[in-house]
């Protein structure tokens, strides 16, 4: 059976590698972004709560009514210094929160109802080496949101493995995408490189290949289970 996939921010980066590796299996994969882009992603800012459910229908259709892969992968990594006015600092707080989590939230619920009409159906959730290590203080939002992110999936993997319904994370570090080329450049590369005891960040391919996996080969057994993808920078 082909298998029918709605992944999140596939229009650049890491996304953009999970759809390119995906696209070259046995599937139909829906991609998405913020903004209007190529004619075969959704458009959608998850920075509106109403955006998951109108993301989700419009996969549906476009997917002749059958999702059985969701892969939350859309995120941002804006700076939230705390010597901001309170009034900033807890806006910047929510708009990661409902980009990076709720909306996988809402989604993730979305798909377990739709795969329990179905009898089945995966979650692949991108997150972060950040849920387990912290992150800097410029962003406790991006850490938090991260660890929010492995705790749902464990939830929903313990909650609903008996009906078929399997759940997954990755925890990238540094991987080179716009995102991370921000971060070292504000960081300084090469101190964060010395971290890194491969001597590099990830490539996004790495990543998609992980993704792939857990999408459509990891063993029913692994649900639940948290990959790490940092050159060893965080071992736990
Ligand atoms: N790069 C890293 O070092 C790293 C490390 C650990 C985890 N991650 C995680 O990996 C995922 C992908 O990161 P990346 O580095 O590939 O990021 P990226 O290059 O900045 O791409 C982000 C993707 O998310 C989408 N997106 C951003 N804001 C959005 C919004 N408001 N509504 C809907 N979509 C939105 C973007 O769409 P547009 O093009 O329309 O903006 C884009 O497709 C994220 O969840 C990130 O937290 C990245």
């Amino acid at each position: 059976m082909t298998l029918h996939i709605l992944a999140t921010g596939t229009s650049r980066g890491i996304g953009e590698a999970i759809a390119a590796r995906l696209r070259t299996e046995d599937v139909r994969i829906v991609g998405h972004a913020s903004r209007p882009g190529d004619s075969g992603t959704i458009a959608a800012d998850l920075s509106d709560p109403s955006a998951p459910g109108t993301l989700w229908n419009a996969a549906l259709d476009r997917l002749d009514g059958r999702i059985d892969v969701l892969v939350n992968n859309a995120g941002i990594f804006e700076a939230a210094p705390i010597e901001q006015p309170e009034e900033s600092w807890s806006h910047a707080w929510a708009r990661t929160m409902q980009i990076n989590l709720t909306a996988s939230a809402q989604l993730s619920r979305l798909a377990v109802l739709h795969f329990r009409s179905l009898g089945g159906g995966r979650i692949v959730n991108v997150a972060s080496r950040a849920a387990y290590r912290g992150d800097s203080p410029l962003h406790w939002h991006y850490a938090a949101s991260k660890a929010g992110m492995i705790g749902m999936t464990k939830t929903i993997a313990r909650g609903y493995a008996a009906e078929g319904i399997y759940a997954f994370a990755v925890c990238p570090g540094f991987t080179l995408t716009g995102m991370a080329e921000d971060y070292l450049a504000s960081r300084g590369g090469d101190g964060l490189l010395a971290d890194i005891p491969l001597g590099r960040v990830a490539m996004p391919e790495e990543v998609a290949e992980t993704v792939k996996f857990l999408a459509l080969d990891a063993p029913p057994s692994m649900t639940g289970a948290v990959i790490d993808i940092n050159g060893a920078s965080y071992v736990r």
